[in-house]
């Protein structure tokens, strides 16, 4: 089954083909970063007009390269939330024009959903149940994957995101946005022990988690530095706040799979691409005798190819869209309004 992924959501226009939801035909990506670089963040009206002016284009560029025509494609699969609105629905109108003119089912894909679901691609014998780390520019979660289409949130954050802390912290450091792989890079040199983060202690759900009190604290150091002209080591601030984050995401993780008492875990999204949090999850996994799998760095961050392999499930699991189907700016990805 040939399913043609569009993604929109954010600032990657991303078109894929996608076989039998893990064989992936082609994966074609127009990335807007260098733009939205200039202004130090994603500006959402620039994002959803240069989704306009690339996903034509895109489409007929993805069937090319796949080698396949459009009376080759069984069902169109769309991220139809959650995002930036104006980005969204850009993907969705096409995705929902597509499918109106291929005469062709149109298959409505949560991002995050797909964000896991780019580990069937890169772990073809992959198949639930397993325990997901989600973290990404804008969400960081514990998930119990029961199913292709069946979630179970276990803990969330309860302020911001890891990718947004990494984002921002990088940002004060001059560093492009954004900034989270050029922090890494930074903090490959330097000592995490240097600068001493704070640890937030949350009452309630242990495996939920919480960065902004690490986010201010850093900006403070930054700022206070600054104030008082004095030099900052920055590999070693780096890869302290980095060690900081991996302190909160990995115990937690490590937790959730001794809750669950499942044994793999899959990692997404685009934080997933961090060097610390990889060798601790390792080193962790390792010790426990659990599979970890970490999508390449091309599948963690956003594409159309894991929209493809989420499609395909729920396309299997029998999810529809009309003609009315809608584009959602947040939703969560254990409750659709379309099923
Ligand atoms: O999943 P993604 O591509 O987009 C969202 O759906 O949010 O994630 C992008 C986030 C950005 O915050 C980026 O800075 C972060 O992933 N990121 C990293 C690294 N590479 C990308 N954060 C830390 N270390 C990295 N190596
Ligand atoms: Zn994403």
């Amino acid at each position: 089954m040939n399913i043609l992924a569009v993604e929109s959501s954010c600032d990657e226009t991303a078109v894929a083909v996608v076989q039998d939801g893990r064989r992936v035909l082609t994966d074609c990506i127009a990335s807007q970063v260098a733009l939205h670089r200039l202004y130090g963040g994603v500006v959402p009206e620039i994002a959803s007009r240069k989704h306009m002016e690339a996903i034509y284009a895109l489409a007929d560029e993805a069937l090319e390269t796949a080698g396949i025509t459009r009376q080759d494609l069984d069902a169109i699969a769309v991220t139809a939330a959650p995002g930036l609105i104006g980005a969204v629905l850009v993907g969705v109108n096409f995705a929902k024009a597509a499918a109106l003119a291929l005469d062709k089912p149109l298959v409505p894909v949560h991002h995050i959903r797909g964000h896991i679901a780019a580990n069937y691609i890169a772990y073809p014998d992959l198949k639930p149940p397993f325990l997901c780390l989600v973290v990404s520019g804008g969400h960081s979660l514990l998930v119990d994957v029961e199913d292709y289409t069946v979630f179970r949130i276990l803990g969330t954050t309860r302020d911001d995101a890891a990718g947004e802390c990494f984002d921002k912290v990088a940002r004060l450091l001059g560093m492009p946005y954004p900034g989270g792989a050029a922090l890494d890079q930074a903090a490959r040199s330097g000592d995490p022990g240097k600068y001493p983060m704070p640890h937030t202690h949350l009452s309630g759900n242990p495996l939920d988690m919480s960065f902004s009190g690490l986010k201010t604290a850093s900006i403070n150091l930054i700022h206070n530095a600054g104030q008082k002209g004095e030099a900052l080591d920055i590999p070693a601030l780096c890869a302290s706040f980095s060690q900081a984050v991996s302190d909160i995401l990995v115990p937690r993780t490590m937790a959730a799979l001794e809750q669950t008492g499942r044994k793999t875990l899959a990692v997404a999204g685009g934080v997933a691409a961090n060097s610390q949090i990889r060798a601790d999850l390792q080193r962790e996994t390792e010790r426990r005798g659990a599979r970890l799998c970490l999508p390449p760095l091309k599948l963690c961050g956003d594409n159309a190819a894991m929209i493809g392999a989420q499609g395909y499930f729920e396309y299997q699991a029998g999810v529809r869209a009309g003609q009315d189907l809608n584009a959602y700016a947040t939703m969560p990805l254990d409750r659709l309004p379309w099923v």
